[in-house]
């Protein structure tokens, strides 16, 4: 098969992290026979620096015209002077948005290999850490209206949150969609006891519920949910939530399972064409130093396998490379426990080898 990629490198460690998971394409595409071409979408802080704004329409087209999109990580304390709509991050949120993503699947899987990296007690970490963030991702307060005025000699800045059923009907079908595939239960998470929006939330998870008999639902207030999944995270299958509490509770889901630059997220709209992405950031402290863990990126390519390309024992062949690796004691910085320490390049081609 011949599949075109877009590829926005980014700030920081992006272009490392981003480099490896292209050897590792390039490894599946010798191994099983297929063309990937890959278009630069340069997007962020350097775009910033080279165009003057974070997400060129030219990069925006080669993203709304490739067959998928590989994403490092933006931003850096380079671009925090720039205006809030100028910011890096706003190329994210206007990519998200203009491709339609509105749902961003997170998994937290907890590697066996990993389990020592785990920071909870122990007899919580042994009944195990598999459950999957399905986060609204161009809704609610990131899309709402931003402004900061000043109101009797004072600052004062409002943010506004919204939903339409529309938009949380669809990404819930998402949601028990995927638990069916699963162990069959969905915690919708919100906070239903303040907020008007996370009534509507929890309105039409409920309706959208009864299509799907055979699925268990549970709600939660976030709150709780943040305690929950430290406190025993073994009991979540997939956990469904609107944008911002799905940004906050998928970085604290991430880490309980070891360390956050192992974990990546795929963002889906109506059709096959996904932005796959690790779900940290771009690290900026350990920029250029070969020091990042190119493994979240690398199982994006691999979710980028499965869901846009239907290429499930490419995905299958990416994802058992890690393991191996990982068996086989190879660590970045972030997972070492002592022992010798990979650097990004090393990782890369550790699992390059084993494809
Ligand atoms: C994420 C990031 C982004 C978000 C930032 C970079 C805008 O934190 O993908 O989780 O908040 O969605
Ligand atoms: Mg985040």
């Amino acid at each position: 098969m011949n599949k075109s990629i877009a590829v926005i490198r980014g700030d920081g460690i992006g272009p490392e992290i981003v480099g490896e998971a292209i050897r590792v394409l390039d490894a599946v595409a010798a191994k099983f026979g297929h063309t990937f071409t890959y278009h630069e979408a340069p997007m962020g802080g350097n775009a910033i620096d080279a165009f003057g704004v974070p997400l060129p329409d030219s990069s925006l087209e080669t993203c709304l015209s490739c067959d998928s999109v590989l994403l490092g990580a933006v931003g850096g304390p380079k671009w925090d002077a720039q205006p809030p709509a100028n910011r890096p991050e706003r190329g994210l949120l206007r990519l998200r948005s203009a491709m339609g993503l509105y749902t961003n699947i997170r998994p937290a899987r907890m590697f066996a290999d990993l389990s020592a990296a785990c920071p909870l007690r122990s007899d919580i970490a042994a009944r195990g850490i598999d459950f999957v963030v399905v986060r609204e991702l161009i809704g609610g307060v990131y899309f709402g209206s931003h402004s900061t005025e000043t109101v009797d000699g004072e600052q004062k800045a409002t943010d506004i949150m919204s939903y339409s059923e529309h938009e949380i009907r669809r990404v819930a079908h998402v949601a028990f969609q995927m638990a069916r595939k699963r162990r069959r239960r969905v915690t919708s998470v919100d906070k239903a006891n303040v907020l008007d929006c996370s009534r509507l939330w929890r309105r039409v998870v409920t309706e959208v519920a009864a299509e799907y008999p055979d699925v268990e639902l549970l709600h939660m207030y976030v709150d709780n949910a943040a305690m929950q999944i430290v406190r025993d995270p073994s009991q979540f299958d997939v956990i469904v939530t609107e944008n911002l509490f799905g940004d906050i509770l998928s970085d604290e889901a991430s880490q309980i399972t070891g360390s956050i630059g192992m974990i990546p997220s795929s963002s889906m709209g109506e059709g096959t064409r996904g932005l796959y992405e690790p779900i940290h950031g771009s690290a900026p402290d350990i920029a250029g130093q070969d020091k990042a863990n190119p493994i979240g990126t690398i199982l994006a390519a691999a979710m980028m396998l499965r869901y846009s390309f239907d290429m499930a024992a490419e995905a299958d062949a990416v994802e058992a490379a890690v393991d191996a690796a990982l068996k086989d004691g190879c660590r970045c910085g972030d997972i070492a426990q002592g022992g010798a320490v990979l650097g990004c390049r090393g990782m890369g081609e550790a699992i390059c080898q084993r494809i």
